[in-house]
């Protein structure tokens, strides 16, 4: 089945606009500064390896079946959109993995967590699979500002910096996304979906602090910040989608980081 889409536009960028985004955004990582290779120490390194095996193997995705999804938009700009979105995804995972390598950190063959998320991003047609990506970017949102204060690695630090700077926009994006596909859906499926989009951001939060909690501790973070933190950035995507506010940046909201007073800059 086809579906026709929409050309929508809100307070925010339109797909095409999008498109230029990204384009302009592919040289993200080029600023990087490798000096050193063994920068975190042995305390460091026991507190964030396992997780950042986690989070690097979330990271990277062929995004097939996603891709599929958006083909099924006939929007040409949205399609383009989202390679450069694939695109810039595998990038956060192969920034992540040639810092390991040169801590002597291994690669994850595979995680049953983020072999759950792969599973219900497939199962549930672009909406989910939007849906369920933005629900793990929302996290990411906090977890690298505590991974950024879990070290003093100058490279880590870097590395955190532009992955917040690029997930901030790809929450801006997909509540975009979902702002466009709300609006062609009637009151009791809308209702529907965000009830499951609650329960999914809930539980992803325990999930997450679970496995993750020595990082997200050494950064500073109790599990009431860590939760508060989280569920101001997903109320704060749901009014965009929802169109109860603006698709802009969350500026200042949250934990800062401890040594970049303003980081967005
Ligand atoms: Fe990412
Ligand atoms: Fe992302």
């Amino acid at each position: 089945m086809v579906i026709v889409l929409f050309h929508y536009k809100n307070d925010g960028m339109n797909f095409l606009q999008w498109q230029q985004y990204f384009l302009g955004n592919r040289d993200h990582f080029d600023h990087l500064e490798w000096k050193d290779c063994q920068t975190l120490t042995a305390q460091e390194k026991q507190n964030i390896s396992q997780s950042v095996r986690q989070f690097q193997r979330g990271e990277h995705s062929e995004g097939k079946h996603f891709l599929q999804f958006a083909q099924r938009m006939q929007d040409t700009s949205y399609i383009e959109t989202v390679k450069l979105f694939i695109k810039e995804e595998q990038d956060h995972a192969a920034i992540l993995g040639k810092f390991m390598e040169g801590e002597g950190i291994p690669k994850l063959g595979r995680d049953w967590l983020d072999s759950i998320f792969r599973r219900l991003r497939k199962l549930a047609g672009l909406e989910g699979s939007v849906t369920v990506l933005l629900t793990a970017e929302i996290i990411a949102m906090v977890y690298y500002k505590a991974l950024f204060n879990a070290t003093r690695s100058a490279i880590l630090k870097q590395i955190c910096l532009q992955v917040l700077k690029d997930e901030e926009m790809h929450l801006r994006f997909q509540s975009y996304t979902l702002e466009c596909l709300y609006k062609r859906k009637a009151g009791f499926t809308l209702i529907f979906s965000g009830t499951v989009h609650y329960l999914l951001m809930a539980g992803t939060i325990l999930m997450v602090w679970l496995w993750h909690y020595k990082v997200l501790r050494s950064g500073g973070y109790s599990f009431q910040q860590y939760a508060g933190d989280v569920w101001k950035e997903f109320i704060h995507c749901r009014h965009m989608m929802t169109g109860k506010s603006a698709n802009q940046p969350t500026y200042g909201m949250g934990k800062q980081l401890t040594s970049q007073s303003n980081w967005r800059a």
